[in-house]
């Protein structure tokens, strides 16, 4: 039955606190009925509506109707009543509305929150291999800018301004160069090679460095090209340095990377910072070498049927080369050096047998999951 304010006959301590309880009970009564917004907004206006709600009620009957020596316990309880009646409201909630008790509380049956832990991209796995082979012989790592000079990545390697050797990097250039004299405009570098430069600046004979880092070139992305891909570089200065350590060195490589039972073959090449220069080929460390695979003998592609895979360049410093750094006890007529460069991402599509470039660039978790 809905609640009446009763109008008190009685004012004494007893038949007031009386009255408040009964009030209260009414008013959490009322709460517990609400299930829409409308019938909040009824529940509200009952009891809070300045004119006829039923706190204007109490306000009339109980204290205004008092007698006055009454008026004193009458406002104490009638004051008690409006703090305990606006708790009462400002907590009501459209009950099923759950979604400030459901935030708070754990359903302790549900699967937790999976959260997939990464895992080395095959790129960056690979590059980490090659460095670490290196670093156990010595070596230490050293980088440069991916955004370089003119002169960096072409002129104090010894290609020239104007010479064709140039074109067989072509790069993308930064805009808006045009008022600087060449060898300081700036161009993403074709190669790691500036930063065997770079480290013979800062550091005296002898050094051994490897230099991993993405480089880039003006080819348009297929399945064996990107405009963006990755390179490790080598540098070995000293004063007796010798093509023989060259092989040596990258024999042992190569039979950490691939296998200790890989054979190396170096064929004459043309770079123009070392000389002589070399390309470096390995057994096919798929077919093993025979150029067929499989147990139907099908042609074996990543080496072309060959049985022989390139896997970097590679020579003795150049002595121009070593002009450029001269002041920094580099005389080309008392040290010497051996010098390499491989690409790394063909190295991983090789190594995972992966068929497209263009999967280690696209970001796809599905094909990295793979290598998770
Ligand atoms: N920089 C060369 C390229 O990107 C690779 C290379 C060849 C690096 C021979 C070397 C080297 O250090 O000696 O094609």
């Amino acid at each position: 039955m809905a609640y009446a304010v009763p109008k008190p006959t009685d004012y004494s301590k007893e038949a007031l606190e009386k009255a408040f309880t009964e009030c209260v009970a009414a008013c959490l009564t009322d709460a517990a009925a609400v299930h829409c917004d409308a019938e909040l907004k009824a529940f509200r206006d009952r009891w809070m509506a300045r004119k006829s709600g039923i706190l204007t009620q109490v306000n009339e009957l109980w204290l205004k109707g008092a007698p006055k020596e009454a008026k004193g316990l009458a406002g104490f309880w009638v004051n008690a009543l409006k703090a305990r009646i606006t708790e009462i409201i400002d907590g009501a909630h459209v009950s099923g509305d759950d979604s400030a008790g459901a935030a708070e509380s754990v359903d302790i049956t549900l699967p937790g929150v999976r959260r997939p832990i990464g895992a080395e991209h095959p790129v960056m796995r690979t590059m980490h291999e090659i460095v670490g082979v290196f670093q156990k012989l010595g070596y230490s790592v050293a980088e440069g800018p991916v955004v370089e000079t003119d002169y960096y990545n072409f002129e104090a390697l010894n290609f020239p301004p104007n010479h064709p050797a140039r074109d067989t990097q072509d790069t993308l250039f930064i805009a808006g160069q045009q008022s600087k004299p060449q060898r300081e405009r700036l161009l993403l570098r074709t190669h790691t090679s500036p930063v065997q430069i770079r480290t013979m600046e800062k550091m005296r004979p002898p050094i051994r460095i490897v230099i991993p880092g993405t480089v880039h070139r003006n080819d348009p992305p297929d399945a064996s090209h990107s405009p963006m891909f990755h390179q490790i570089e080598g540098l070995a200065v000293d004063t007796s340095i010798t093509f023989g350590d060259l092989k040596g060195t990258l024999d042992h490589a190569m039979k950490a990377l691939f296998g200790s039972s890989v054979k190396t073959h170096f064929r004459p090449s043309f770079f123009p910072f070392t000389e002589p220069s070399a390309e470096l080929y390995v057994t096919c460390f798929i077919c093993g070498g025979s150029g067929r695979r499989g147990p139907d003998d099908a042609p074996c592609r990543p080496c072309k049927q060959t049985g022989w895979i390139e896997v970097l360049g590679c020579g003795m410093v150049d002595p121009n080369v070593f002009e450029f750094v001269k002041d920094n006890g580099y005389d080309p007529k008392k040290v010497s050096g051996f010098a390499f460069g491989m690409g790394v991402d063909r190295l991983a599509l090789l190594k995972y047998g992966v068929d497209d470039l263009q999967y280690f660039f696209q970001g796809d978790v599905r094909f990295l999951q793979q290598f998770g």
